[in-house]
């Protein structure tokens, strides 16, 4: 796991005062770009599952980054992938909730018929900082009366606190800053 996990670490880079002053922001689009690392990425999210024996039944991937790893697990573990985003993206009857970012205001949605009562989701993301975002989508599963079986991040901004504000639904992230 540590060499993988250094592999990854060695793929983000962090860029100072993007989108804002103040924000160092981590990105993970090299990983994207070598096969590999990417390979890797879903590889050790699928032993977390596969080693907390978690049953899921639907990936649930966050606006935007999240729609870049999630697809790609959930082929892996054989379920569907559901998509939370922006609000005023998605057609047709959804739920929302509004949530506070690291930087600004923002609102979530998913298709009300996405997920099914009683169905266990895995939630994913790029990043976790504040975790307004993963409470949010959070949120949204309990709308829909789904069990959350964890959320799942490449990297965590330990910092911020963020797997606090989501207990108790544990976080699984491959790097922390
Ligand atoms: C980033 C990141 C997470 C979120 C985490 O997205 O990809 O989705 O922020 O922050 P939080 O834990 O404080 O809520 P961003 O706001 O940059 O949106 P984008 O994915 O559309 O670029």
């Amino acid at each position: 796991f540590e060499s993988k996990r250094k592999t990854i670490q060695s793929f983000v880079r962090a860029y100072p005062d993007f989108p804002q002053p103040g924000i160092l922001f981590r990105d993970i689009c090299p990983i994207l770009r070598d096969p590999a690392a990417l390979n890797t990425v879903i590889d050790l999210f699928e032993e977390h599952v596969k080693k907390n024996h978690m049953k899921v039944d639907v990936v649930v991937g966050i606006d935007a980054r999240g729609f870049l790893f999630g697809p790609l697990l959930a082929q892996r573990l054989g379920v569907g992938f559901v998509l939370v985003r922006k609000k005023g993206k998605l057609p047709g009857s959804c739920v929302s909730v509004a949530y506070d970012l690291e930087y600004g205001k923002a609102e979530a949605e998913v298709q009300e018929d996405a997920v099914a009562a009683g169905q266990k989701v895995l939630l994913i993301d790029d990043l976790l900082a504040t975790g307004g975002t993963l409470f949010a989508a959070v949120e949204l599963m309990k709308k829909l009366q789904a069990e959350v079986l964890g959320c799942l991040v490449i990297i965590e901004l330990k910092d911020l606190n963020g797997s606090d504000k989501l207990k108790p639904h544990s976080v699984f992230s491959i790097i922390q800053y």
